[in-house]
């Protein structure tokens, strides 16, 4: 009896305390740097034992909820994967597939989720609404890309330069390109790492303004891609039309029209430098085919190295029990 009674109060305590302490992933600075190196790190001890054919039980019995506004085929299939890999189930609702198409509250859906859900991931065009996501939901919320950030993506990226060339503090990074998402996460990666990041972005699409102020002595803009890309040792770039902006298709391929990472810029980078991109690419815009087919080039390790990170991630925000 006294047991039974003391069981349900640990198991209250445990429950109020859970919902007082979740961790939510929608941003690298939800992180310290040191919780960002036992992700990576991890993740790297993951990839092994999965190749080893190890499966891990962290989701056993229970599922993780994607909700994505937005297409995927890496961020989508990797979660899945992840998810299964670790014992559970992923359920993926697109807009037309749930009440949040029709109308239904997101706080509504956020306390309804958490009733049922272990996690949930959320791709959306619209940081706002992610924010209010998770600050309703009593379990861990995950940025899968908003129109603002894409801190998922820099789990796989950083771990894909850790493991091709080890530490990346000191180190020089060259973004060629739009001022996106992705951009916006490697400010933070900067930051957080203690990296340079120089970015050749056109006038007019600049990163985030408060992200470079906040990150500044980490981040310089550098119009021009050919300086930028001097003594780089990585060049990273993204498509010039993001998801949301397709009606400026035809404006911005004359902006970024000298912004193709090509062999030109490559070359301006050290002999040793690494090419980095994170997909969905189009070949002759914003990087040339020998680029991102080259030797240099690491994309399909950052690809893979989605469903890597992103368990490792899922662990870190299961397990965590720290502010
Ligand atoms: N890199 C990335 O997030 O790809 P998807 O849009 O295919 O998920
Ligand atoms: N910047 C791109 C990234 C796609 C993974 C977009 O938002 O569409």
């Amino acid at each position: 009896m006294l047991s039974a009674l003391l069981g349900a109060f640990l198991f209250l305590v445990t429950a109020s305390q859970s919902k007082m302490t979740v961790r939510h992933y929608l941003s690298l600075m939800d992180l310290s740097a040191t919780e960002l190196w036992r992700i990576i790190n991890r993740s790297i001890e993951m990839k092994q034992q999965f190749a080893a054919g190890e499966r891990l039980n962290l989701f056993k019995g229970h599922s993780a909820v994607m909700v994505f506004e937005k297409s995927s085929t890496r961020t989508r299939v990797s979660f899945e994967a992840g998810i299964h890999h670790l014992g559970g189930n992923a359920i993926f609702l697109a807009p037309s597939d749930s009440h949040l198409g029709r109308g239904e509250p997101l706080e509504d859906t956020a306390r309804v989720l958490s009733r049922m859900s272990r996690m949930i991931i959320v791709r959306t065009g619209s940081h706002i609404r992610l924010q209010k996501l998770a600050e309703n939901a009593d379990v861990p919320v995950v940025n899968a890309l908003s129109d603002f950030n894409h801190p998922c993506q820099l789990l796989a990226d950083l771990q894909t330069w850790v493991e091709h060339r080890g530490d990346i503090t000191g180190k020089k990074v060259c973004w060629v390109g739009d001022g996106n998402n992705v951009c916006n996460s490697w400010i933070n990666a900067a930051r957080l790492l203690g990296f340079d990041l120089t970015i050749a972005s056109p006038a007019g699409y600049d990163p985030n303004p408060r992200l470079l102020e906040q990150c500044k002595g980490y981040v310089n803009i550098e119009r021009n891609p050919l300086v930028a890309a001097t003594d780089a040792d990585l060049v990273v770039t993204d498509t010039w039309l993001s998801m949301g902006h397709e009606e400026e298709k035809e404006k911005r391929e004359v902006d970024f029209k000298d912004l193709c990472v090509n062999k030109t810029v490559m070359s301006r980078a050290r002999a040793d430098a690494l090419f980095m991109h994170c997909l969905p690419a189009y070949r002759g815009m914003e990087v040339d085919e020998e680029i991102i087919d080259g030797p240099q080039s690491v994309v399909w390790d950052e690809a893979e190295n989605r469903m890597h990170a992103q368990k490792a991630l899922m662990e870190f925000l299961l397990t965590s029990i720290d502010v």
